[in-house]
This record gives structure tokens, C-alpha cells and sequence, in this order.
């Protein structure tokens, strides 16, 4: 079967985490990536290395399905076979500190220059203002995006948390902006500048915090389990804060992922009341409604987790959702990694690398029906230099030489 982006071409200019997001999963989406990396390789290929010489599971998970070539891009010949490329693809995708693409001598007017066709993503960690020169990374989009502030407890520090949102949830909203490039480079037959700030797609993730911050302008935030509020939006711990409260309870036997993240529905609070053994507070003015919990939310909870600690919460989540009340333990990752489902709907795939033999790696989130995903290996530092620099014309003897000279 064909694959949504067979034929578009992505040169890859990406390295750390929030680039490499975008084209791996626009390699999963049928596209031929080239990852072009200085002579040295991408520096995700050695940090955090559990096997000694081999690409470490920072690179391998996230560029599979690519293909890799060097080039010193501050070399004369470099910059020759760099405005090759850039006239055989479709797409080139960066995530350089500011200005590091200029500094190579190919701002965007010489890229279109070369390419009219072409789209150039970048992904910088700013906007084009007060911020435009700095460099970042996850916590700091995190910290300067709204997550950090919001997440925690009130009497807390500000907190990161595990998912990637700056780098990887970036990448996605990058993802997003090249498809509709392309699509609208079907009518106007010219290529675009695509620039998606990580900051920017934090504060996306964390919009429904900025509806709070102005409903405070009303009034307390009464879906919250804070008992003061400034001019500020507090922290709040893991209340959802929003239309439906929930919270995560405790189950048996009580270690640091027994818990269970539980929902409370209008139309959940009968059966609820009912499984937690106080079918009286189904019927009970006091409890009986959502207005009337709202004030004791806390309270609510509570008895909720009086019933949960007595059962594990596999056990807890077959009777919650039996009674259809949304509810989702909370899975470690050693948990995630074994999960069988998750492996079965490829989610969570085994993958065998050359040199580090199999190794697990989370699939496409993105499945659509005519455009299946294969995960394959990704590839070793210039594994393709010689294919690909000899469809450029180069020879094997220029080839060696170019190794020789650092080049390549
Ligand atoms: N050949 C020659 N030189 C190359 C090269 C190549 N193929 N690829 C990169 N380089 C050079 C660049 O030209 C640059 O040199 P210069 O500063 O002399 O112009 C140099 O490598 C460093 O690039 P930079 O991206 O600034 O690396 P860094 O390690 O100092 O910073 C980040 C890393 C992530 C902080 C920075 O890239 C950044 O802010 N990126 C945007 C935000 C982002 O994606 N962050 C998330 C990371 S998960």
C-alpha cells in the first residue's frame, strides 16, 4: 500500500528532540527524510548512552525511518552540495539556536532563491520579539509557556512535567504547518516559510489556563481546590479545573503509581455513591448534586479513596468503568512497556538496530487508514552519504576525498 507523503523529499536539518519529532513523523507519514548532520553527528547520538559506542535511545527513538548523510555546512564544498539538496527537496527542517542557519549563508531569501518551491520550517524557542535571540530548551518553554506556573501544588514550587510538550508537542503544531504548506503549494505553486516558537505551542497546550486567568476577574475559581486566590492562577494539583471534577485516589497496595484518576460526572455520582458503599448520598440534598459537592470537592474525594485503597487499581478501574465512570489508573512506564494492548495496537514497538539490537520505541500516534506506518531502524552516522552524494553526481573518488577533508 502507498503512503499519504510518498515522493516529498525532507531534508533534515534537526537535532535534539523537538526537531527530529517533526520528520520522523513525517517519515512515518510516507515521506524520504534525509537527516544531514555535521561531520561529528548529531550530539543526541552520544548523550545519555546506555550501550558504550553505540547511538544511544535519545537518537535511536526519535529518528527512525530516515536516512543520514554529513556535511560541514561550514565548508566551501559543503555549501555547494547543501544548495544541491535544497534544489532536490521539498521541504527542510531546522531547529538551530538563532541565526544559525544565516550565519551558514542561507537566510530564506537565498533558500527560495535556490528553490522557489521549497518550505522551510523553523523551530526556535521564541517569537520574533523581546526573546527572538535565545536559545531553549523543554523546561524553559515549559517555564515561559504557562505549564510550569499551573502545574504543582499551591504551597509548591513551580514544576516540569514528563510529557515533552515544548519539545515533541512543538514538533507536532511544526507537523502541522508544513502539511498545509504543502496543500496550499498545490494552488499557488510556491513553497513558504513555516515558524512554529515553542513557547507559542506551550501556551497553545495551556490555553484553557489563560481562560481561567481571566474568569478570576469574576470570582474565586470555584472548580478548584484552592481556598484563596490572588490575581494569579494558582496552581492546583491534580484537579482538572475544569467542567467535571476529578482528582487521582489512592488504591492498594499504596506505592508511588497506586493511584487512579477519577471523574465525577453528574451522572456518575448515583452508581458512584452507590460502589463506594453510601448509597444514601445519591439521594442526600447535601451531596445529592454538583452545585451541592462543589464546595467539597476535597470531602468527595476522600470518600472515594476510602473505598479505592481497599482494592488495586486494575480492580478499581474494571468497577469504575463498569458503572461507565471515566477513570484512568495511573501507568508507570515500566507499566506502559509491557502493556500488551499497547504493543498489539503499535503504540509500543520493538524495533532491531544494527548495533544495539532491539529496542523499544513508542509507534505513530497518527494512523490513518490508507497510509500504514512500518517502523523501521534509524539510520547510523552517514550510512547513506554514498547513494545519496552520488545521485549529486559525486564521485567516488570526490567522495573520499571529501571524507578525507572533513567534508563529509
Ligand atoms: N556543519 C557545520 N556546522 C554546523 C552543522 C553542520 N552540518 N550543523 C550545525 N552546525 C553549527 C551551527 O552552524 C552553529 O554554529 P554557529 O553558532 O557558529 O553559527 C553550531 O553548530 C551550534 O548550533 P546551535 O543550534 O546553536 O547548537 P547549541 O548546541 O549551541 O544549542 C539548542 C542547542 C537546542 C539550545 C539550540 O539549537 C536552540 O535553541 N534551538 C532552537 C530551539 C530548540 O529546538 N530547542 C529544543 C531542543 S530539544
Amino acid at each position: 500500500m502507498g503512503k499519504a507523503l510518498e515522493g516529498v523529499r525532507v531534508l533534515d536539518m534537526t537535532h535534539v528532540q523537538s526537531g527530529p519529532s517533526v520528520t520522523q513523523l513525517l517519515a512515518w507519514l510516507g515521506a524520504d527524510v534525509v537527516k544531514l548532520e555535521a561531520p561529528g553527528g548529531d550530539i543526541t547520538r552520544r548523550q545519555l548512552r546506555d550501550v558504550p559506542g553505540v547511538d544511544s535511545l535519545y537518537f535511536t527513538m526519535l529518528n527512525c525511518n530516515k536516512r543520514s548523510i554529513t556535511l560541514n555546512m561550514k565548508s566551501q564544498r559543503g555549501k555547494e552540495l547543501f544548495a544541491e539538496l535544497v534544489r532536490s527537496s521539498d521541504i527542510l527542517v531546522e531547529n538551530f539556536g538563532p541565526g544559525a542557519v544565516d550565519r551558514m549563508g542561507f537566510p530564506w531569501e537565498r533558500l527560495r532563491e535556490l528553490n522557489p518551491r521549497l518550505i522551510y520550517a523553523s523551530i526556535k524557542g521564541f517569537g520574533p520579539g523581546r526573546y527572538a535571540k535565545f536559545k531553549a530548551y523543554e523546561v524553559i518553554a515549559q517555564a515561559m509557556g504557562g505549564s510550569m506556573t499551573t502545574t504543582g501544588f499551591a504551597d509548591g514550587p513551580p514544576l516540569a512535567t514528563g510529557a515533552q510538550i515544548g519539545d515533541s508537542g512543538t514538533g507536532i503544531h511544526a507537523v502541522a504547518g508544513i502539511l498545509a504548506a504543502l496543500y496550499q503549494r498545490e494552488s499557488s505553486g510556491r513553497g513558504q516559510r513555516v515558524q512554529v516558537a515553542m513557547q507559542h505551542a506551550v501556551l497553545n497546550l495551556c490555553r484553557v489556563k489563560l481562560r481561567d486567568q481571566q474568569r478570576l476577574a469574576h470570582g474565586p475559581l470555584k472548580e478548584y481546590p484552592n481556598r484563596t486566590f490572588g490575581d494569579e492562577v494558582p496552581r492546583s494539583g491534580n484537579a482538572s479545573g475544569g467542567g467535571q471534577p476529578g482528582w487521582a485516589v489512592r488504591c492498594a497496595p499504596g506505592g508511588p503509581n497506586d493511584y487512579i484518576y477519577v471523574i465525577v460526572q453528574p451522572v456518575g455520582w448515583k452508581p458512584l455513591s452507590g460502589l463506594i458503599g453510601r448509597p444514601e448520598l445519591a439521594e442526600d440534598p447535601e451531596w445529592a448534586t454538583p452545585e451541592a459537592r462543589l464546595p467539597k470537592l476535597d470531602k468527595m474525594f476522600q470518600l472515594i479513596e476510602e473505598w479505592s485503597i481497599r482494592h488495586d487499581k486494575w480492580t478499581v478501574l474494571d468497577r469504575l468503568n463498569a458503572e461507565n465512570i471515566p477513570c484512568g489508573p495511573i501507568l508507570s512506564t515500566r507499566e506502559l512497556a509491557e502493556d500488551e494492548s499497547l504493543r498489539e495496537e503499535g503504540i509500543v514497538v520493538a524495533v532491531e538496530h544494527p548495533e544495539r539490537g532491539q529496542f523499544l520505541t513508542v509507534g505513530s500516534p497518527l494512523q490513518l487508514s490508507d497510509s500504514p506506518v512500518d517502523v523501521r531502524t534509524p539510520p547510523l552516522l552517514g550510512e547513506h552519504n554514498q547513494e545519496i552524494y552520488a545521485a549529486l553526481g559525486v564521485s567516488a573518488g570526490e567522495l573520499a576525498e571529501l571524507k578525507t577533508n572533513g567534508v563529509i
